[in-house]
């Protein structure tokens, strides 16, 4: 099936894709759902190949394993655990069940805590020892983070509540930085760890517990934690009324809906943070109900297929025309990099295509002026998501926007349709002739002829933010379906873990460099001042 896939490419490399542009293909090749448009018809996908694609998506029976999904079966075969962040936006709070067991009563009540507290944050009901919480520290790396911080930033426009801040790494610099401005009286830090084991957010942690107590009696009182391990929340001294605890089915990058959302929560309030999971669970309907070739994210992961396991193009670039947007490129980079970048199937087998793509990108316009040159003109093809969204939230800047929307389809324009060698002679025909004018033209050519998707929402709401991120959720488990991997364990993350636990001490003198490689043995040395 891959061969074959890969055949079709190269059999429709070279075609001009303008020449696919009939009259009716902008409706045919397109998905509108939940007032959003999904566009793919810059892509060299015809009706055979899209055959090919649902085909490949039927054969991996894709409606079973989604069905599987929602249903709390164990899907992540490698760590033996379900697999329901959707269980999180069931709002209507319809039984899910995990061994028998409803998860939505324990579910419902978490949140009913979680807006309790948030609200009390809001109102100053719950206050720092020097007054009301001007500002909230979140404390997290990872799907611990990357999901608040790019939710919190999207949702600008009605954050009305304390300030937020998100500390991730270890680098002692970015904790610093951000704490020394703010007053430990009247901060709330938020432990966000899945397993309150991970080093950079338990350093952290630390760290700012030690910060607090330089000013407040009780740094304890003005924490509070999420998290699956309530024993070690505890031995770190949170008071479980202000521990909001997950089931271990929530993997930590699909976990910004559930606790590890706080932080948003506390600065939009939960009539809005309630409005991101509306939106999120409308996607999930569609998701389980629409057909195939009308579902949004079936038809984006099998754009995404085309694109990487069909063209073999190594990387997409995900370009949001939307600064509020900036961070989520780095969060889709875990959300799609850490599930589908696996090498071997369900069965341990090795995979016989390429595993997900690089995953990389942001905003335009700035991205215009830095590397789309090499999107339009280097010598590998790059396919482009675009995104964009008909209005901002700045009504006496709608110039600034429409130049915003203009700017975006103009991108695909010129991606899809480039400049000719004749074009590019004629724009420079009045400044230069003969072998000169030839070569400065060839300077000038664009290609063309590469693909994009651009995907138009209305406005940045809450709601949209939950519809476009369970969008890219689903997105990746079709893929993953297809790939017929386990998109929901990380295990490449453990051996880059361990070794760095055990170069601690080393690093610090109390260990010696025996059994490292010469280069890594020379660099700790190097880095230790050691005599050569
Ligand atoms: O190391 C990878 C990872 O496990 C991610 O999957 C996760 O989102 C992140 O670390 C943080 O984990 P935790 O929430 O347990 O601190």
């Amino acid at each position: 099936m891959w061969d074959k896939l890969a055949e079709r490419a190269e059999e429709v490399a070279d075609r001009p894709l303008l020449d696919l542009m009939g009259p009716e293909r902008a409706r045919d090749f397109s998905v509108e759902a939940l007032g959003m448009l999904f566009d793919y018809a810059k892509t060299n996908i015809d009706n055979s190949t899209r055959d090919m694609l649902l085909g490949m998506a039927e054969a991996a029976e894709l409606p079973a394993r989604r069905d599987a999904m929602f249903a709390g079966r164990k899907i992540n075969e490698t760590e033996g655990r379900a697999v329901l962040h959707t269980a999180l936006r069931n709002l209507d709070g319809h039984p899910v069940t995990v061994d028998g067991q409803d998860v939505m009563p324990e579910v419902l009540d978490t949140l009913a805590r979680m807006e309790e507290f948030a609200q009390s944050v809001r109102d100053g009901g719950f206050a720092g020892q020097g007054g009301a919480i001007m500002d909230v520290v979140n404390i997290g790396i990872g799907g611990s983070d990357l999901g608040p911080a790019m939710a919190y930033q999207a949702l600008g426009p009605y954050a009305d509540g304390p300030r937020c801040h998100f500390v991730s790494n270890v680098d002692g610099a970015h904790v610093h930085d951000i704490l020394a401005p703010l007053d430990p009286a009247t901060t709330l830090v938020i432990v966000a760890s899945k397993t309150f084991t991970t080093i950079e957010t338990m350093t952290n942690a630390e760290t700012a517990k030690a910060w607090m107590a330089e000013k407040v009696p009780d740094p304890a009182a003005q924490f509070a934690a999420l998290s699956t391990a309530a024993d070690r929340t505890a031995a770190f001294g949170i008071d479980e009324a202000r521990v909001f605890g997950f089931a271990d089915w929530v993997g930590g990058r699909y976990s910004m809906w559930g606790p590890i959302g706080l932080s948003l929560m506390i600065a939009v309030g939960p009539a809005d943070f309630r409005a991101v999971l509306k939106g999120a669970a409308e996607m999930d309907d569609h998701f389980r109900t629409a057909d195939p070739l009308r579902n949004m994210p079936v038809m984006l992961a099998l754009v995404g297929i085309w694109h990487n396991q069909g063209c073999g193009y190594a990387t997409r670039a995900v370009l949001p025309y939307e600064q509020r947007l900036a961070r989520l490129p780095a969060y889709l980079q875990q959300l799609e990099m850490e599930s589908n970048g696996k090498r071997v199937d369900m069965e341990g087998a090795d995979l016989p295509t390429h595993s997900g793509p690089v995953v990389w990108g942001e905003p335009g316009t700035n991205g215009q002026h830095a590397f789309y040159q090499l999107i339009h003109q280097g010598t590998r093809v790059v396919p482009c998501e675009f995104m964009v969204g008909r209005e901002g939230h700045e009504p006496e800047l709608a110039h600034q926007h429409r130049l915003l929307i203009a700017n975006c389809v103009a991108q695909a324009e010129a991606l899809l349709r480039g400049r000719s060698f004749e074009e590019a002679r004629a724009s420079v025909a009045d400044a230069f002739d003969g072998a000169e004018l030839d070569r400065q033209a060839r300077h000038r050519v664009f290609p063309g002829n590469r693909p994009s998707t651009m995907l138009v929402y209305d406005r940045l709401t809450p709601r949209v933010l939950g519809q476009i991120v369970a969008l890219y959720e689903h997105r990746v488990f079709v893929e993953g379906a297809i790939l017929g991997i386990n998109s929901f364990d990380q295990w490449g993350v453990e051996l880059g873990k361990e070794l760095a636990k055990a170069l601690d001490p080393v690093l610090s003198g109390k260990a010696g460099v025996e059994g490292k490689d010469a280069s890594t043995a020379r660099l700790v040395g190097w880095i230790r001042r050691d005599p050569d």
